[in-house]
């Protein structure tokens, strides 16, 4: 598929807002991710603020690019809604990377930036937004719309497929 062939993170943004719309589809996009027993037990936060964006890219040293980023989103569990809690993370990856792939179909640039399971970070997402014990931060996603392009890389290696024995 081209979409995952092209799709890089992408740390510089132009000062853009990102449409209503586009933000939708790629929401929408996070909410066809595969999960556990079809738990769902996903949220989202969607932040367009500057100040709000600001305060949140001090979270990490790696997560600075959220100052300058017209819009970020951020894929929380919700402990309430989990049937296999055991498989919540794998269930909000398989949704975080849809939010990315979705960013490359609407023309957007897009870097995963990694909450969970770093428990400062985490506490910082759930002391700015005073959440709600049942809701865990997982990541964050910057996004917007950018100079640097979405580009292949190719990184198939034949040395790490094993067949029909290790
Ligand atoms: C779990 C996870 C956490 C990541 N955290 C950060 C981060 O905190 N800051 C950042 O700039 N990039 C982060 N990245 C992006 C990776 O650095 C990036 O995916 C990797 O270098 C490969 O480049 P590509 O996405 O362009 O293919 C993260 C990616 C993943 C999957």
């Amino acid at each position: 598929m081209k979409t995952i062939d092209i799709r890089r993170s992408i740390r510089n943004f132009k000062d853009t807002k990102v449409e209503k719309n586009k933000l939708e589809k790629i929401l929408k996009a996070a909410m066809q991710a595969p999960s556990a027993y079809n738990q769902q037990a996903w949220e989202f936060i969607v932040l367009t603020n500057k100040e709000q964006l600001e305060t949140l890219s001090q979270m990490s040293p790696y997560s600075k690019m959220l100052a300058k980023a017209p819009a970020a989103i951020i894929v929380l569990a919700n402990q309430e809604k989990m049937r296999v809690p055991e498989c919540w993370q794998q269930d909000l990856g398989a949704a975080t990377q849809n939010i990315l792939l979705e960013a490359v179909e609407q023309g957007l640039g897009s870097v995963w930036l990694a909450n969970a399971p770093f428990e400062e970070r985490m506490q910082y997402i759930k002391d700015m937004f005073k959440l709600p014990e049942s809701i865990v931060p997982y990541s964050v996603v910057a996004l917007g719309y950018s100079d640097q392009k979405n580009n292949y890389v190719d990184r198939f290696d034949d040395t790490k497929i094993h067949y029909d024995k290790w």
